[in-house]
């Protein structure tokens, strides 16, 4: 039994996995946390990058300026969220392009943060995530070897800056290959957050 069970929350789940391919574990997982936010009560809304088309940004000026239609829509998603659940799989190291041009177009000066108070201006306060994260190496080397460095650059250069927090993470490592039973242990783990809401 679930003894630390929050109040229903306003949950964004942003998938970032590039290839909207059901196939993909990454979205077996959110499926899974949807599943248990729902069983809580908690309200759900989700974003799959591989199905929207986020421009890349490519000045500035462009930041700095309107943001177009889809960047909007995806930035009122996030003013409703009180937690962010965003679940990628690592690319090179890092967040997939998908996922650097979403979080470049969002998270803009005057939008998620007053350019004039860089440092204490985080316009999204109130709001908590969880990075979510698959990868081909062992989780243990990630962290140890690697500094868990896409996950320390998220949660620090973007989410916090912005005034998100607390940021927690869930790392599923040597998921290539990986056994029916070991793939239903991380989808009952993302259940269990997603009835948390946390
Ligand atoms: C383009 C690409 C780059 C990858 N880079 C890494 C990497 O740097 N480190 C790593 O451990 N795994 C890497 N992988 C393995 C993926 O992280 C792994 O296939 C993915 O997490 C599986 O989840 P999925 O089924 O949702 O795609 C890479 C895979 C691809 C396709």
């Amino acid at each position: 039994m679930d003894t630390h069970r929050k109040p229903p929350r306003r949950i964004l789940i942003i998938e970032g996995h590039p290839d909207p391919s059901p196939q993909r574990l990454c979205h077996g997982l959110a499926e899974a946390y949807r599943e248990g936010a729902r069983e809580a009560g908690h309200t759900l809304r989700t974003l799959i990058l591989g199905d929207l088309d986020i421009p890349l940004l490519n000045s500035r000026a462009a930041w700095e300026g309107p943001a177009p239609q889809i960047v909007e829509a995806c930035q009122q998603d996030l003013l409703w969220a009180q937690h962010v659940v965003v679940i990628y799989p690592l690319w090179l190291g890092d967040v997939p392009a998908v996922l650097k041009a979403f979080i470049e177009q969002v998270f803009r000066p005057g939008f998620a943060f007053d350019p004039k108070r860089k440092a204490t201006g985080g316009q999204l306060k109130g709001r908590s995530a969880r990075l979510v994260v698959t990868m081909g190496m062992p989780g243990w080397l990630y962290f140890s070897w690697f500094s868990a460095h896409s996950l320390r650059i998220f949660r620090r250069n973007v989410l916090q800056f912005v005034g998100i927090g607390p940021v927690r993470n869930t790392v599923f490592g040597m998921v290539e290959g990986a056994s029916a039973e070991k793939r239903r242990v991380w989808l009952d783990e993302m259940t269990r957050l997603g009835r948390l809401g946390v």
